[in-house]
């Protein structure tokens, strides 16, 4: 299996922002609670409540925004129930995530001090669903507001002297669905009123937006907002293999392996179209395209935990994760910032936990692979992939991202979706010369592939040895179900 790829090392092509490696956290299953926030009183180590071996992973992905509280939750959250001491906070009825009880143990002290201890930027979503103007706009002062008013007189009760300074804020989440059912058209007016008070220095104000290929929703958000008034339009879309089957979908067979990579591929199209619409009404994209929402989504109609969207990450999920990754990198001129759904215990998570243990996937392997592409400089690629093909249908095997850091060292992502066949890539690298390349590659044999807590390590990044460089042609043999990331000096 032959494909080509030609590098233009000599073009760079912008920033690939380090925010579109960012996480998300949500008051839902075992993410948050049972998750990684254990409380102080824990024997499990812990720092304010926090895992210690779950910080330690997630520092280790150098990952530079957590989302938080929701989601959906985000539209049920009034925050003051989350603040002041712990034992007179009011438990309240999660009615979005299973009607259990939410005891609001983990508010936004935790959050934000959570954040401190990762060295992330918190991404605080605001409730424009059930809450109110006067409501978000005292939270933006309680954490962000350094003189004296009557917000920042509670937060310094409260325990914490300075503000925060909190940059990125969500207006709402899916206002289209779980945020109030509400048209573009009332949401347009919403926005804008909840946005006029959210008030204070450098926020980067982050609108709800479309649910996949609702492009009406984004035209009707860019040509109903002054661009003044908002930085950021955000994107839902999950991969998953076609529900409309009898019995459990989880991307196994290759059939919904295949359906599930094709929706994970769609993602450059739904970027490429709502970035079109974007463009028309803001040509100097001033206004990012913020994907605060993507990942596997298996068997919700089905699964064992249907209210708490608990899901063994594999090697499927790895795969998801690499070509969507690069998809993003290729797209650095209009995708700041993205998130992926979720960091512990929910849906594509990078972090499983049980009572004692932790366990890194499949898909925390391909983010600590592909964290050399951090805020480093886009080196174009033109990609002609070989296809993998199953019946009627084809895909494209590979997909290929590239950057070059800023101590001048060049990264290759590369993912070969196929199942059954390797590939040859032969990589053209115009522009510059190397002298070395050297490479990790994940890979596994089947899509179910995945660690558990009694062999953590079955899935995990090796040394790669299929390289090989030869005036200015590099030569890249890639095994079926594989990721690689090449270093080139
Ligand atoms: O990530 C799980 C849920 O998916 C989020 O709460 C919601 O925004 C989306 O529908």
């Amino acid at each position: 299996q032959q494909t080509t790829v030609t590098l233009s090392a000599d073009k760079p092509s912008g920033q690939i922002s380090k925010h579109i490696y960012g996480h998300f956290a949500e008051h839902l299953g075992r993410c948050i609670y049972d998750g990684f926030y254990v409380g102080e009183n824990s024997s499990i180590p812990n720092t304010e409540g926090v895992r210690n071996d779950i910080i330690a992973a997630l520092k280790n992905l150098n990952i530079p925004n957590l989302r938080w509280p929701g989601g959906c939750f985000a539209d049920r959250y009034h925050w003051k129930d989350g603040v002041g001491p712990k034992g007179q906070r009011p438990s309240i009825v999660n009615t979005m995530w299973g009607g259990v009880t939410e005891d609001n143990s983990f508010g936004t002290h935790d959050f934000l001090n959570m954040c401190k201890l990762l060295g992330t930027e918190p991404y605080l979503a605001g409730n424009t669903g059930s809450g109110t103007v006067q409501e978000l706009s005292d939270w933006v002062q309680y954490v962000n507001f350094e003189g004296k008013s009557p917000m920042s007189d509670l937060r310094v009760k409260n325990g914490q002297q300075k503000p925060w300074n909190v940059k990125f804020w969500g207006v709402g989440n899916e206002a289209w669905g779980c945020g109030g059912n509400m048209t573009p058209e009332y949401y347009v007016g919403e926005y804008r009123r909840y946005a006029t008070f959210m008030e204070g220095k450098n926020l980067f104000k982050i609108a709800s937006g479309a649910n996949v290929d609702d492009y009406h929703w984004t035209e009707t958000l860019m040509k109903g907002i002054p661009l003044h008034m908002m930085d950021g339009i955000a994107l839902h879309h999950y991969s998953f293999p076609s529900w409309d089957k009898k019995g459990p979908a989880v991307g196994f067979t290759e059939q919904e392996y295949f359906e599930t990579m094709k929706t994970a591929l769609r993602m450059d199209e739904l970027i490429t179209k709502h970035a079109a619409i974007m463009d028309k009404y803001d040509p100097k994209k001033k206004i990012a395209l913020v994907v605060d929402e993507w990942g596997g989504w298996f068997d919700v109609e089905t699964g064992t935990n249907p209210g708490f969207l608990y899901q063994q990450n594999t090697m499927r999920d790895a795969m998801i994760a690499g070509t969507t990754l690069n998809i993003f990198n290729n797209h650095n001129d209009r995708v700041k910032i993205a998130n992926l759904a979720q960091c512990v215990n929910v849906l594509q998570a990078v972090i499983l936990t049980n009572k004692e243990k932790m366990l890194l996937s499949p898909t925390y392997h391909v983010m600590e692979m592909y964290k050399v592409h951090q805020d480093a400089t886009l080196l174009p690629v033109v990609v002609k992939s070989d296809d993998y093909v199953v019946g009627n249908e084809k895909l494209p095997a590979v997909s290929v991202s590239a950057s070059k850091d800023a101590k001048g060292l060049t990264h290759i992502s590369a993912v070969n979706i196929d199942r059954n066949k390797s590939e040859s890539i032969e990589i053209i690298l115009s522009g510059a010369q190397y002298k070395t390349v050297r490479g990790r590659i994940l890979t596994s044999a089947k899509a179910d592939d995945h660690n558990t807590f009694e062999k953590p390590d079955f899935v995990k990044p090796a040394e790669f040895k299929g390289a090989n460089l030869k005036a200015g042609k590099l030569t890249v043999k890639v095994p079926p179900f594989s990721i690689v990331v090449l270093e080139l000096e």
